[in-house]
């Protein structure tokens, strides 16, 4: 089984939790690369619905080693909670190990998120208020604190009391916030520190090592490719890296270890938060009108778009493929699951944008400025559906209408990447596997 980076290929939500909960089996290591718990992903165990934030999936199965690389920030009191609610279903926790140098969310980067958001007005990010950028920003700037520094209280002070005499005055100054004391903060998380104590590990070196002994590794990438900090639709992402190059630095572990890299594509687009999205279609209660705000509605309705993390309306549209084909070359991607093709089957024709125009110019490519992406006209292509023919019981490539194959190879052609992975249904057996090699 070769060593394979999972991403999302649009702007999260892809439905990476179903596939990444499909394979995770196969490997020895699930490991997440980067962000935090603004990701959600819905795993289901027996009867239940579990909805993960911070947990790799590999918790899921016995076999596999749940690691939550050096790349992530990390809530604790999120990771207790979440790893609590795992136990009392009876799945153990006990492989999970977190790497001694991911940073830690601290109680004032959930407070400076929402307040900047606050302060953006209408051009606020859209951001979970998880205290993801805060968090991510104080790494940068070599301020942040690890879960190395939690571990060791004397450290941990010193750390915290340098933090908030800066954060303080901006809390109170800036925002009119609530301060912080060093004490309030050390009550709070150092008993976090002898819960995470067992767990915290050496993960680069554990990683290396694991794959020299032949073992093999999922990367479970969480957001998406649209979302990354540097590949994304800047400002409108996420701070960390979410693209396949983030689970090599989000990891310890080199390119040249990773044999394949599985985009997510959902069917159709969605997107939470601000932003440009070219194929956006409106809800009528925003002030959409004709038959796009009654696709819009029945894609939202029809495939339950609602954020796991937020309960956020999602916003719908069109298939992209200048967006499929520049994140299989961000990513360098082999093969790509497609999820969410049965929400499709509502539909008489489906459209899917193959270029922007924007100023009397056409993009097939996905335009070097970002105000050619708020202002971009999708270019569509319209191709007819298989209304009302329940595909979600279709096992094989073959069972499925003629014009959904024909879908499926019309965008596998558009953006030069093969479809190995077509979901047809939330449930794990309804997939269909084509070439994806187990
Ligand atoms: P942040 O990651 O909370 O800072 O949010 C930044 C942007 O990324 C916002 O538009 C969020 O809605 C979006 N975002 C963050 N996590 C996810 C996710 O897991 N799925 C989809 N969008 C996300």
């Amino acid at each position: 089984m070769p060593n394979t980076v999972l991403v999302g290929a649009q702007w999260g939500d892809e439905g990476k939790g179903k596939i990444t909960d499909l394979i995770a089996s196969d490997y020895d290591y699930v490991v997440r690369f980067q962000g935090g718990n603004n990701a959600g992903h819905t795993v289901i165990h027996g009867d239940k619905k579990l909805a993960l934030h911070l947990m790799p999936s590999g918790v899921m199965y016995e076999n596999a080693v749940p690691v939550i690389g050096n790349g992530v920030v990390v809530d604790p009191g999120v990771l207790i909670k979440e790893m609590a609610v795992l136990e009392a279903e009876g799945i153990s926790c006990k492989n999970l190990r977190i790497s001694c140098d991911a940073h830690v969310i601290m109680p004032y980067h959930k407070d400076l998120d929402g307040a900047d958001e606050k302060r953006l007005g209408e051009h606020k990010i859209g951001t979970t208020k998880r205290g993801i950028g805060p968090c991510y920003q104080d790494k940068a700037a070599r301020k942040g604190i690890r879960i190395q520094d939690l571990m060791d209280e004397k450290i941990f002070r010193l750390k915290v009391e340098t933090a908030l005499a800066q954060k303080n005055p901006i809390l109170k100054n800036i925002y009119g916030l609530h301060t912080y004391t060093v004490e309030e903060i050390c009550e709070e998380y150092l008993p976090y520190a002898n819960i995470l104590r067992p767990y915290m590990a050496e993960t680069a070196q554990m990683l290396n090592q694991a794959i020299r002994d032949g073992k093999t590794v999922l990367f479970e990438g969480a957001q998406g490719t649209l979302l990354d900090i540097d590949h994304g639709t800047y400002p409108y992402v996420t701070s960390s890296s979410c693209c396949a190059g983030g689970a090599c630095t989000g990891t310890g572990v080199g390119p040249k270890k990773i044999d394949r890299v599985l985009g997510i594509q959902k069917a159709y687009v969605t997107r939470v938060g601000g932003g440009p999205f070219p194929t956006e279609l409106t809800y009528a209660e925003d002030g959409g009108e004709g038959q796009d705000a009654v696709d819009g509605e029945t894609l939202c309705q029809v495939g339950h778009e609602y954020g796991v993390t937020t309960g956020r309306k999602r916003r719908c549209g069109w298939f992209d493929a200048v967006i499929a084909r520049y994140a299989a070359e961000v990513n360098g991607l082999t093969d790509v699951a497609l999820t969410k093709l049965d929400v499709l089957s509502a539909f008489d024709t489906i459209k899917v944008c193959v270029a922007y125009e924007c100023d009397g110019q056409t993009y097939d490519y996905f335009p070097m400025q970002q105000s050619v992406l708020f202002h971009a006209k999708p270019v569509y292509e319209e191709l007819p559906g298989w209304k009302d023919v329940d595909i979600t019981g279709c096992r094989t490539f073959e069972e499925l209408p003629e014009n959904a194959r024909a879908y499926v190879e019309h965008l596998e052609k558009l953006a030069g990447v093969p479809i190995s992975i077509i979901a047809v249904g939330p449930d794990r057996d309804q997939t269909i596997f084509r070439g994806w090699d187990r």
